[in-house]
């Protein structure tokens, strides 16, 4: 087993997985500093084209981003979302994993779905390609409003499977997304891959956020996003100054002039 993808899930029930995604260089050589897990997630289909739903991001946006990922994350395991339509099944999950991995170096591939997927999560796992699930809420699938999952009894059920169905034919993880409490804790003492979850509880084993969500670079108003710089008060000062100085002439000085 690839030693990177050990070392992650050896820290199950040891030290918790700390995930969180980047689009581009500049945030991911700062995020590679102190993550276990940097993902490049197509939620920067909503994060920065704007799109409603993660279902217009296609392999080439994924790649070219990655590519930019990659040049920032030295030590870090890097994932790359598998987009919405590039696995319908095992011969285009395979191609594509193969083009994202030999195009942008990742390490592994993130799949939305569990039983639905877990022949494709199989075929890639078979053929060396190292698999992150994805079960809960997946974006990818939702057509209306989001919400949270796992509240009835047939959910929890459902639940269970897939995180089983996933880990049974070899994903190393698997992302939570809105589980409840409850379910995300017997789902992560159940199996023996590491949970890392997204608005899923503290009984994960791991846990992921949106980059851009936590420093404020969004506006994100989910319950489970917590905010913890306000990037966008500080960018505004440094440009507000900028702005200043150049009206008034205090910019350039000699200083910054050849
Ligand atoms: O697309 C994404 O960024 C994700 C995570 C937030 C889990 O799937």
């Amino acid at each position: 087993m690839n030693k990177k993808i050990k070392k992650i899930i050896d820290k199950k029930n040891k030290s918790k997985i700390v995930c969180l995604t980047a689009y581009s260089k500049n945030i991911a050589e700062i995020v590679d500093n102190h993550a276990d897990i940097v993902l490049v997630g197509d939620s920067l289909g909503s994060v920065l084209y704007n799109y409603k739903t993660t279902r217009k991001v296609n392999l080439k946006m994924m790649i070219e981003h990655t590519k930019s990922v990659r040049m920032g994350v030295k030590k870090s395991l890097l994932v790359i979302d598998l987009p919405h339509n590039t696995y319908r099944n095992k011969s285009e999950a395979l191609k594509n994993s193969k083009v994202a991995i030999k195009e942008t170096k990742c390490d592994a591939v993130k799949v939305e779905g569990g039983e639905r997927v877990q022949h494709i999560v199989s075929h890639l796992v078979k053929n060396k390609i190292p698999v992150l699930g994805h079960i809960g809420l997946t974006p990818q699938t939702v057509k209306g409003k989001f919400k949270s999952v796992g509240k009835s009894q047939k959910e929890k059920n459902k639940l269970i499977r897939d995180a089983k169905a996933l880990e049974k034919n070899g994903a190393f993880g698997i992302v939570l997304e809105c589980t409840y409490s409850d379910i995300s804790k017997k789902i992560s003492n159940l199996i023996k891959i590491p949970t890392i979850g997204i608005g899923a509880s503290v009984y994960c084993d791991g846990q992921v956020l949106v980059t851009d969500d936590i420093i404020g670079l969004t506006d994100a108003k989910i319950k489970f996003v917590k905010k913890y710089v306000d990037i966008k008060k500080i960018i505004n000062s440094a440009v507000l100054k900028f702005k200043q100085e150049v009206k008034s002439k205090k910019y350039p000085t000699k200083k910054y002039s050849y």
